[in-house]
């Protein structure tokens, strides 16, 4: 048997009860319920049905992971969490799932930070994480570009959205185009069957905002000409070319993120570049990114896309390097903190 730590992570932050098992950086189980059928309806998560979904699916989450696992939970060396950031509701329940079996236990709990954890994931695919490195997180909730120096101390904010989420844009595009939520991946299969013919905006790109939003990003402009768009070709009475609509706007999207990460990794003089967040599952954004950053000596990873969508396993991941790296663990009273600055790793 080998004698690095086996770590259980739970990760509730919005609307996946995740549970993951890893031993060192291999994974021994993932499990996932999801609630996001029942907020499709609302074309967006509700908070209250989230957490009413978390605290059914918890229980029986744990069960299933270390039955995948092939472990008994008094096996487990230490528990990680996501602490924040998330919805304060759905995290308060993981957070108080994971004191629960810290206690019964005996055994160390970590609060770690969310954002942190989308970083670690990738150890369980690639291998150790090329510190330092550019990270981009982007998904429903979060678009972040982070220099990592150290993944358990040394997380620094290089830039953020000031309005939508990049995952948020593509869930409010697709409701605009008649797609189904979440819309990402629908937006990404409609746009192969169309070619990019319209020129959408670039947010925060012009050398007037790059002087102050460098490495930030916003979408909440591109989102509004779409709209724009969209409704004047109503108005005119043609047909809404859905592929080219999605095409279109998903290349502005994708322009500017990559353009940016591959600008954040030049100007740190970092070589590595990792994606993370739902929208790496994006084809045309992993496309993109390792197109331009291999054309400036730039590596890139990207987990697979199970990996890159919320989970619990992430959460284990960044556990497990705790561990492995002797960081204290945290207080038994630590906190479901829904907006925990990038900064703070452990909680
Ligand atoms: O990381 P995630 O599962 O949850 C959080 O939001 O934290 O990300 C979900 C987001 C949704 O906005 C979804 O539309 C987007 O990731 N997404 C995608 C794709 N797959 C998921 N966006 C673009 N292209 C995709 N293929
Ligand atoms: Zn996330």
């Amino acid at each position: 048997m080998s004698d690095e730590p086996l770590v259980l992570g739970i990760e509730t932050s919005c609307d996946e009860t995740g549970v993951g098992i890893v031993r060192g950086h291999t994974l021994l189980a993932d499990a996932v319920a999801s609630s996001v059928d029942e907020h499709a309806r609302f074309g967006g998560v509700v908070p209250e049905v989230a957490s009413r979904a978390h605290l059914e699916a918890m229980v029986p989450t744990i069960e299933r992971a270390c039955e995948t696992a092939g472990i008994a939970m008094y096996d487990v060396d230490a528990v990680a969490v996501t602490s924040g950031p998330g919805l304060a509701g759905a995290l308060l329940v993981g957070v108080a799932a994971a004191k629960a079996l810290a206690i019964g236990l005996g055994k160390p709990v970590y609060g770690v930070n969310h954002l942190a954890a989308h970083v670690a994931v990738d150890q369980l695919e690639h291998g150790p994480l090329p510190e330092p490195c550019v990270a981009m997180l982007v998904s429903g909730g979060h678009s972040s570009l982070l220099k990592v120096t150290d993944l358990t101390t040394g997380v620094q904010p290089m830039g953020t959205t000031i309005d939508d989420a990049a995952g948020e844009a593509f869930d409010k595009v697709a409701r605009l185009l008649g797609l189904p939520f979440p819309g990402g991946p629908y937006i990404d299969r409609a746009a192969r069957e169309g070619s990019v013919t319209i020129d959408f905006p670039r947010g925060l790109t012009s050398q007037r905002d790059l002087q102050r939003h460098r490495f930030d990003f916003s979408f909440s402009g591109l989102k509004t000409a779409v709209a724009r768009w969209v409704e004047a070709r109503e108005r005119s009475g043609e047909p809404v070319p859905v592929a080219e609509v999605a095409a279109s706007f998903q290349e502005a999207v994708c322009d500017v993120l990559t353009r940016k990460a591959v600008d954040a990794a030049a100007h740190e003089g970092i070589e590595d570049i990792l994606v993370g967040g739902g929208v790496a599952a994006n084809s045309r954004l992993r496309a993109l990114v390792e197109e331009r950053a291999t054309a400036r000596g730039i590596r890139v990873r990207v987990p697979r896309p199970a990996l890159c969508t919320d989970n619990g396993a992430m959460v284990a991941a960044l556990g497990s390097e705790l561990v492995a790296r002797g960081r204290q663990p945290s207080e038994l009273g630590l906190p479901a903190d829904s907006s925990m600055p990038v900064t703070t790793v452990v909680a």
